[in-house]
């Protein structure tokens, strides 16, 4: 066991973690999901709601997960297993749930690097013309081969280990991150449009938007849908229940202190995801009114190439950075995702990390293409029974985000609530003698309130609610 542990990859340091597990949380979900759900639930009001379970259900679910990762010194496959003999199955769930995800989070991220690469080519302008993002998505080498693109660069990353790989670039990525995010959350500010019926908006106008609770017109039925989307969107955006944080979680030293980077860890994410709302929702208000808030999936896409082209040279530039950023975000996402499931292979087969890496990569690369495909040769509209309609990625989305991904949270909660009992994680927080202040909130939460929070998920998902 000694060696054993010696031998496992770690953490240099306390901010190498946070910011490998803020990389892998602070990614595409709070770039453009949670702008645009908050825009959808009337700003401020949907920004309550999130912080507050931010503080509790969410938080409860990530040290969980953290703690059970360096408490049991293994990757998702075989954690579970070692907290009960009996759970080792939810170790599998949690295995296939980002091996599902991975292959279309390339995908994304190759749609990523074709905007980043336009506007370094100073083509930023022809991202507006219309059908430029379908005409992408559909055709047949181009989406292949940024996928290509984007997957060797997270192969690399996490080929070069943890140490090497994760800690050294995330803590390059991250800062610039956050500089850009905040440059043009201010910037955004200062946005005025006047559109063709003499309607002046500014960016500090949608900036109220955003940021004013606006309680007009609630319903209970309206409020209840706010307190849904929040939780389901906090659930993605912390990257809970595909056993990334057990993974990461694995490689942080005994004597740091967890309940500390965990708190980091959500601070980092919420402030991104409010940042963001303030880097898009003002601009997209101030050239479309409250209308274009609610573009959703294609406000990344299509609306804000819009925006960066009527501001002009510096819109290019401004363009630039733009993809630059949610590149380096969706980047550290994936690369968490294959590390995932490559220290899986490497803790049950006892592989090398290069033989996992390489297997791993290759593996959910073929599931890649087929994805790219599936705008064209593999094309079929599904119906989902959340109600939404879908290709290929969509349903690998469905599948992971809507069911796999509560019943793993939920089965989480009922193996620490009340099969190995709190105390199990709890130990492990307080190893050092920390303070464990959230402490008996923690255990209501894991206990009672997180487990039936992610029930109401799985079956609004599954669209029985
Ligand atoms: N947490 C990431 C986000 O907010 C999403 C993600 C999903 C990351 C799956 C890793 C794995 O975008």
């Amino acid at each position: 066991m000694e060696t054993q542990t010696k031998q496992r990859n770690s953490f240099t340091s306390s901010v190498g973690f946070v910011l490998a597990a803020a990389g892998s949380a602070v990614g595409l979900g709070n770039i453009w999901r949670f702008p645009y759900l908050a825009a959808k639930d009337g700003g401020g009001l949907f920004l309550l709601v999130y912080l507050v379970l931010a503080l509790t259900f969410g938080f409860a679910l990530l040290i969980t997960e953290v703690a059970i990762g360096r408490k049991t010194q293994e990757s998702p496959l075989t954690a579970y297993k070692k907290i009960n003999s009996k759970w080792g199955f939810l170790g599998i769930f949690s295995f296939v749930v980002p091996f599902l995800i991975y292959p279309y989070y390339c995908v994304i991220g190759g749609w990523v690097m074709k905007y980043m690469f336009s506007y370094l080519a100073f083509q930023g302008q022809v991202a507006v013309e219309d059908g430029f993002f379908t005409g992408f998505i559909t055709a047949q080498w181009q989406p292949i081969f940024y996928t290509v693109l984007f997957a060797i660069l997270c192969f690399i990353i996490v080929y070069k280990g943890v140490e090497h790989g994760i800690e050294r670039y995330s803590k390059i990525l991250m800062p610039i991150l956050v500089v850009i995010v905040i440059f043009i959350a201010f910037y955004a500010l200062f946005i005025s449009h006047t559109d063709e019926n003499g309607v002046t908006r500014t960016g500090l106008q949608g900036a109220a938007v955003y940021f004013i609770p606006n309680f007009e017109g609630l319903t209970v039925k309206k409020f209840l849908t706010i307190i849904l989307d929040a939780m389901g969107q906090l659930f993605y955006s912390l990257s809970i229940a595909m056993g990334i944080m057990i993974a990461y979680g694995s490689y942080m030293k005994k004597d740091e202190n967890l309940n500390k980077a965990v708190n980091h860890i959500e601070i980092f994410d919420t402030g991104i995801a409010l940042l963001a709302g303030m880097m898009i929702i003002p601009a997209v208000f101030a050239f479309s009114g409250k209308d274009g808030m609610s573009a959703g999936p294609g406000l990344m896409f299509i609306t804000l190439p819009k925006v960066f082209n009527s501001l002009g040279k510096f819109g290019d530039f401004i363009g630039l950075i733009f993809f630059v950023m949610v590149m380096f975000a969706a980047l550290t996402s994936a690369v968490s995702i294959l590390e995932a499931i490559t220290s899986s292979m490497m803790d049950k087969f006892k592989w090398s990390r290069r033989r996992s890496a390489v297997i791993m990569a290759c593996s959910t690369f073929v599931v890649s293409v087929i994805v790219c495909l599936g705008y064209n040769v593999f094309y079929f509209d599904l119906k989902l029974p959340n109600g939404s309609v879908g290709q290929i990625l969509d349903i690998l989305d469905y599948l992971s985000n809507n069911i796999l991904m509560p019943i793993i949270g939920l089965l989480t909660c009922i193996l620490i609530g009340w099969v190995a009992k709190p105390k199990t994680t709890i130990d492990e927080i307080t190893l050092n003698g920390e303070n464990f202040v959230r402490k008996n909130l923690y255990i209501v939460m894991i206990k009672f309130v997180a487990p039936v929070l992610l029930f109401i998920i799985l079956l609004t998902g599954m669209g029985i609610l």
